[in-house]
């Protein structure tokens, strides 16, 4: 099922009577990329997941977020559905708002999942490489944009692997707002660091990272789950940055057994 709640696409799928999950999605993707986790999970579980402000369906409005704002809207989602403690799933981007939900309120969650992201606030280096981005939006366009951030995201043989994946999400990327696009890469470049907050994370929490994921190294993943005291951490074999999309079976069986261990 599909509904609006703060101006954002949220989609429900299982009984709401079972446990809940909510996912929030990396950069510059959408709610799909989680579809195949939702397909394994909707049986046992309440499944909620959105497209985040500026993307997909959600409204775009000026373009001006913040991370902050991002949270709000997550927030927002779970206050809404009334869900109870949700686990809550993020990758990259969605993981830089999780980590920030839960520095703010963790009481509002029960289990957290971080795939393929950081805890660490952009560096200068960083900083520039989104400055740049924006400017290739607006000289070149979003398609221009997407064909080169993209494939960085997958694994190297992605495109001989699985095709039709790759191809759907690639397209669809090449659909999103240019404002909106920019105004994620804004959000992400003015977010506030969290790993000092790691040490505090209290619930019990699921670390998965590529083994090839370039933006989000295994070195630098595992490092992130050492900070975190109640964590486990798996390398996912023949996945890049976008864990949950190029291995779902190995990404849904560590999902499945952590939830049902909680
Ligand atoms: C993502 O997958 O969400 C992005 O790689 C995040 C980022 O650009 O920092």
């Amino acid at each position: 099922m599909d509904i609006t709640i703060n101006s954002l696409k949220v989609f429900t799928n299982g009984n709401k009577k079972n446990k809940s999950i909510i996912f929030v999605h990396g950069f510059p993707y959408t709610h799909t990329m989680w579809n195949k986790q939702i397909d394994a999970l909707k049986d046992n579980y309440y499944c909620v997941s959105y497209d985040i402000r500026g993307l997909g369906e959600s409204y775009i409005g000026d373009g001006q977020y913040t991370m902050e704002a991002f949270v709000w809207d997550l927030y927002s989602i779970v206050d809404e559905l009334k869900l109870e403690k949700p686990a809550l799933c993020g990758l990259s981007m969605g993981g830089y708002i999780a980590l920030r939900a839960i520095t703010k309120e963790e009481e509002r969650f029960g289990s957290l999942i971080l795939c393929d992201t950081r805890s660490e606030a952009d560096n200068n280096e960083g900083k520039l490489k989104r400055s740049n981005a924006i400017n290739k939006i607006n000289v070149e366009g979003i398609e221009a944009f997407v064909d080169e951030f993209v494939p960085r995201c997958f694994h190297p043989k992605i495109k001989e692997r699985n095709n039709e994946t790759y191809q759907n999400i690639l397209n669809e990327c090449k659909t999103q707002n240019p404002i909106g696009v920019k105004g994620a890469l804004i959000a992400m470049l003015s977010r506030l660091d969290t790993t000092e907050s790691l040490k505090n994370i209290s619930i019990p929490t699921l670390v998965l990272v590529g083994k090839k994921d370039s933006l989000t190294p295994p070195k630098a993943m595992r490092g992130l789950a050492n900070k975190i005291k109640d964590s486990e951490f798996f390398i996912v074999p023949k996945a890049g940055h976008m864990s949950p999309l190029e291995n779902p079976n190995f990404v849904n069986k560590k999902i499945i057994k952590f939830l049902s261990n909680l």
